[in-house]
């Protein structure tokens, strides 16, 4: 996620600047850029690379400036390059903007200001509209410029303009991207996130959606979108910096498993269309004929992003008609796939940097396959060497775990499963509209499930799954696939030894390790095999094993059977992987914390394996 300081005050605003994106640098970025007012003019300064060799090219500046804007860059639209770094500046020359988030109309909006009003444009970034937006807007009053500029833009922002126009003065604008201001004696701050404040004030003010604000050294205005101003509450942050890097969470993980609602609606912004009933992912350079010809797709990857790539597998089969074969990076290499033209291998890499998932890239390449990457990273070598790229845009995940990537892969699936059903005739009208309004209900429905009533029944379950070193998930279907990727965030962060088998399959071995109370986590959310589900339950239960099942609201039978049950809300049997994830999540999560385990970085794991 990018990271935003602005400061107006009687100190050295750049040092006050580069401290506060220093304190965000642990959120991940590939870029850094400030913008301050130096005697008339507004001066930029930004390059790819760190705040570091930002500082290297401020070089020594004088003392005299008082106000300025500083932003550290996760590429979202446009790879990490001095010229895509924020700040970006206006035709004129006057006006620098900074922004988080994305601006989903953004090609529209940059047709029509090249071809109607000729603005030069230096950038490939969404966020470029948005200072030129802002210009074409100004008529002596910044703040303004700002609100009329923001009518025609779609999107998600948290933004800060300053104009050596109007010297000394922010403006900022907050819509579904964090945006905080700090409150100092004859200074004033902004920021999208607490650590970089703390070092100067604990009074904050949080800018809500739809609100706008007007900072001067010595005065902050707070207004709605109407334009009326608002009074706001000061809120005094108790936190210490390690707290406020991980959002008051006690590790990043929980953190990232929290974001995932709003991880899941970023990365089907601008990607669905709820009124159409479609998904567009014209972002990817296939051909109709490409995608009609195919005749199948194999799925590579490592570990969580596998597990992602097996739910892949019923995915696109059922929703684009197209067989789909799937691997783990390090055995497809060596099995020398049987490839032919007309098929399509799909890479899958939080980081982007996975050795094994890029041999298995390069293989594919070598063969003349056309390759699309499912990536978090913009600019990683997965995305500069194959043919598409699909980000997920999950922003920096800190934790070794992987949770809010793996949600934002899944649903980076369904799109692709629903892109080429479409295209290739595959799927009914209606049943893409139905499943793209299932899709847009996640978000909500993920939040429901991260209620303080849910985690506090799994932290209750994990006080028993803790006193044991080994533990099963079962699960039959779309199931079995969250059941192994259970297992694996329970292995990895609390390191019982947890398996995860096909639920009808117990009865051809494994039930022998089954004894009196053994934690066995039954996944039994899909309705087409609930039936067989159960008797596999029973299976366990009369053998005294402890279940705990995932289920769906309505599905009594199960409530029947089990002591210990988690509801997930009613959904579409194919949409309920990303829900059934969440609980499974939450279970590793307590249970480390109840053994003690290091949960964000487990013993003899990386976040990014970069070897064989
Ligand atoms: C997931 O919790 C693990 N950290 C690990 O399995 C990870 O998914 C795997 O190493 C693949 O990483 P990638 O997605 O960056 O390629």
């Amino acid at each position: 996620m990018c990271g935003i300081v602005g400061y107006a005050g009687n100190k050295e605003a750049l040092a006050v600047i580069i401290d506060g994106l220093k304190k965000l640098e642990y959120r991940g970025y590939d870029s850094a850029g400030v913008a301050f007012q130096k005697g008339n003019d507004l001066v930029i300064t930004k390059a790819a690379g760190s705040v570091a060799s930002l500082e290297t090219a401020l070089g020594e500046q004088n003392s005299s400036i008082n106000v300025g804007i500083g932003h550290t860059r996760w590429a979202t639209h446009g790879r990490p390059t001095d010229e895509n770094a924020h700040p970006h500046s206006s035709c004129c020359g006057k006006i620098a903007l900074i922004h988080n988030g994305i601006i989903e109309n953004y090609r529209a909006i940059r047709q029509r200001m090249t071809s109607e009003e000729s603005h030069k444009f230096i950038s490939e970034t969404d966020t470029e509209v948005l200072v030129h937006l802002v210009e074409e807007n100004y008529e002596g009053d910044l703040l303004q410029a700002v609100r009329t500029a923001l009518k025609d833009v779609k999107g998600s922002y948290g933004l800060v303009v300053i104009s050596s126009a109007e010297p000394g003065r922010m403006i900022c604008a907050r819509q579904d991207s964090p945006l905080i201001i700090g409150l100092g004696e004859g200074e004033n701050f902004i920021a999208s996130d607490i650590p970089a404040l703390l070092a100067h004030t604990r009074r904050t003010i949080v800018l809500e959606d739809g609100e706008f604000a007007s900072i001067t050294m010595d005065k902050v205005e707070v207004f709605d979108h109407k334009g009326q101003p608002v009074e706001k509450e000061v809120l005094e942050i108790t936190w210490d910096i390690e707290a406020a890097e991980k959002g008051g969470y006690e590790h990043f993980m929980l953190k990232e498993i929290m974001e995932q609602p709003t991880a899941v609606k970023e990365t089907m912004r601008q990607r669905i269309d709820v009124e159409k009933g479609r998904v567009d992912l014209s972002e990817l350079a296939f051909t109709s004929s490409q995608l009609e010809s195919l005749d199948k797709v194999y799925i590579v990857a490592c570990g969580t992003a596998y597990h992602a790539g097996l739910l892949g597998k019923a995915i696109i089969e059922k929703l684009a008609n197209l067989p789909v074969e799937v691997d783990v990076a390090s055995e497809f290499r060596y099995r020398e796939p049987l490839f032919k033209k007309n098929q399509l291998v799909i890479v899958i890499s939080q980081s982007g940097e996975t050795a094994d998932t890029l041999a298995a890239l390069r293989l594919a390449r070598q063969k003349s396959l056309q390759v699309l990457a499912i990536t978090n990273v913009v600019g990683s070598t997965v995305s500069r060497e194959a043919d598409h790229v699909l980000y997920t845009w999950a922003g920096p995940e800190i934790a070794v775990a992987s949770t809010k990537a793996y949600l934002t892969q899944l649903i980076s699936i369904y799109l692709v499963a629903l892109y080429f059903g479409e295209v290739r005739g595959a799927i009914e009208k209606e049943y893409l509209s139905e499943i793209v309004k299932g899709l847009n209900r996640l978000p909500s429905q993920l939040k429901d499930v991260l209620s303080e009533e849910s985690v506090n029944r799994l932290k209750a379950y994990c006080e028993h799954l803790a006193g044991w070193e080994s533990a099963f998930f079962v699960g039959r279907n779309l199931d079995y696939p969250v059941a192994m990727e259970g297992a694996l965030k329970l292995k990895e962060i609390s390191y019982i030894h947890a398996e995860a088998y096909p639920a009808g399959e117990l009865k051809h071995g494994p039930l022998a390790l089954i004894v009196e109370g053994i934690p066995v986590i039954a996944l039994a959310t899909q309705k087409a095999v609930l039936d067989k589900t159960l008797s596999n339950i029973q299976e366990v239960n009369a053998r005294g094993g402890a279940v705990f099942a995932i289920t769906q609201e309505g599905f009594e039978d199960v409530s029947r059977q089990v002591e210990s049950i988690f509801y997930l809300p009613p959904i579409e049997d194919i949409l309920a992987p990303v829900l059934s994830a969440v609980p499974t999540q939450l279970i590793a999560y307590y249970a480390a914390i109840a053994r003690g385990s290091s949960v964000d970085k487990p013993r003899n794991l990386a976040k990014s394996v970069t070897v064989e």
